[in-house]
């Protein structure tokens, strides 16, 4: 038979994905790939009902339905401090990982080089390769997860590099990026031309005195940002599959287009219900935020008195631990060995970090904590004596 593309042989599936059926197959609770295992808010769920009987049920316009542009715009308006044109700078896909894709493909060509700080959301390496682009990692170091600007500057550097990603909260290191940093990346994006794509899923999980930024509200920086985001992680609704770009008009154009040919549009009804989401006051966000905190609270705190070395999130939900005393005496030649093991002898799904670095670098797994307190609190029952079990055949 002929070969298959060369490009699909340079990336693994999801390793983030490929723990969850492990974490089923030896009955763990699942801390690995992040969702929540509770509902939208019922304003939305309670609207899904009645659009299942008035539809829409059909293709809603590519880009995304005009109701929900609109109300998506009035809401990222207020709290991105940025003017958004409803029809000229939303196009609406299914996900933020769509909206990544088709903001890479809309920027870069083969050949192109990327910026990506590494560790890094899995799908950014997968997405440069779809499109041909060359990742150029910069590594955001341990504990802090901060960069080095003369590296960040040199990786800005390298000829033919087109564009930077920039998650923010970051997963999966829990880092918010403080003014000086984003003012920072501004000033090389402007020094370096550089189109930046920013990945802002986690915008309303940030702790307190931590504060997420928009780097599309820097001075000067909207006319180069593409901002992807969802509605993934502020409504609970991972399996919704709704998420955006907000761009400059004719960056916008060009989004649309690959967006059209890719998934033509995301789902009109699951549009339509989700305006009730994007309308929601602003004490739904405070409340989802105060959600979070309490529950960093109780599962990071009980990490800590269980004896694990953890890096406290200040945005996100996520939270690695340095498990490389226990890794270093037992002999595991791999994290992913690790997290396998962890699954199957304490009963607890992790995502090994390797997958999130382009170092070679095993240190670290990484626990989720979007999960209902009594999960939080069966998973540290399990975790209790968590490195007498791993001893143990
Ligand atoms: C940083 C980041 N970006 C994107 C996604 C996927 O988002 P969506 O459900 O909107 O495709 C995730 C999911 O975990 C994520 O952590």
């Amino acid at each position: 038979m002929p070969q298959l593309s060369n490009r699909t042989a340079q990336f693994t599936d999801s390793v983030i994905r490929r723990m969850t059926r492990v974490s089923n197959q030896y009955g763990a609770i699942n801390l690995s790939q992040g969702f929540p295992d509770f509902d939208p808010p019922a304003a939305v769920t309670d609207r899904l009902a009645q659009v299942a009987h008035t539809g829409p049920h059909q293709y809603a316009i590519t880009w995304g339905a005009q109701n929900f542009r609109e109300a998506l715009a009035a809401k990222q308006r207020r709290f991105m401090g940025i003017d958004i044109n409803p029809d000229t700078n939303v196009v609406v896909t299914c996900g933020s990982t769509e909206a990544m894709m088709c903001a890479v493909m809309s920027v870069a060509n083969p050949g192109d080089r990327v910026v990506v700080f590494s560790p890094f959301y899995e799908n950014y390496g997968a997405d440069a390769i779809l499109c041909g682009a060359e990742p150029t990692y910069v590594t955001l170091h341990a504990p802090g997860f901060g960069f080095d600007e003369s590296e960040l500057a040199a990786a800005c550097a390298q000829p033919g590099t087109k564009a930077l990603i920039l998650c923010n909260p970051s997963n999966p290191t829990g880092h918010v990026f403080t003014l000086p940093e984003l003012q920072t990346i501004a000033r090389l994006a402007n020094k370096y031309d550089l189109w930046v794509i920013t990945d802002e899923v986690y915008e309303h999980i940030v702790y307190a005195p931590h504060q997420h930024v928009y780097f599309a509200s820097l001075p000067g920086m909207q006319a180069r940002t593409l901002s992807c985001s969802s509605l993934s992680k502020t409504y609970s609704m991972t399996g919704w599959r709704l998420g955006y770009v907000i761009a400059p008009a004719e960056v916008a154009d060009r989004v649309k287009k690959v967006h059209d040919f890719l998934t033509v549009g995301a789902a009109a009804p699951l549009m339509e219900a989700a305006v009730a989401g994007l309308t929601l006051p602003q004490s739904y966000y405070e409340d989802l935020a105060a959600l979070y905190a309490h529950k960093r609270e109780l599962f990071c705190g009980g990490l800590r008195d269980l004896g694990f070395s953890i890096v406290e999130p200040e945005g996100a939900y996520y939270v690695m631990a340095d498990v490389s005393a226990l890794e270093t005496e037992l002999g595991y030649a791999s994290d992913e060995a690790f997290a396998v093991d962890l699954c199957r002898k304490v009963g607890v799904g992790t995502v090994p970090g390797s997958c999130f670095y382009a170092e070679p670098e095993n240190r670290f797994v990484r626990f989720h904590f979007a999960k209902s307190d009594e999960v939080l609190t069966a998973a540290l029952d399990r975790l209790d004596g968590w490195q007498d079990k791993m001893r143990q055949a």
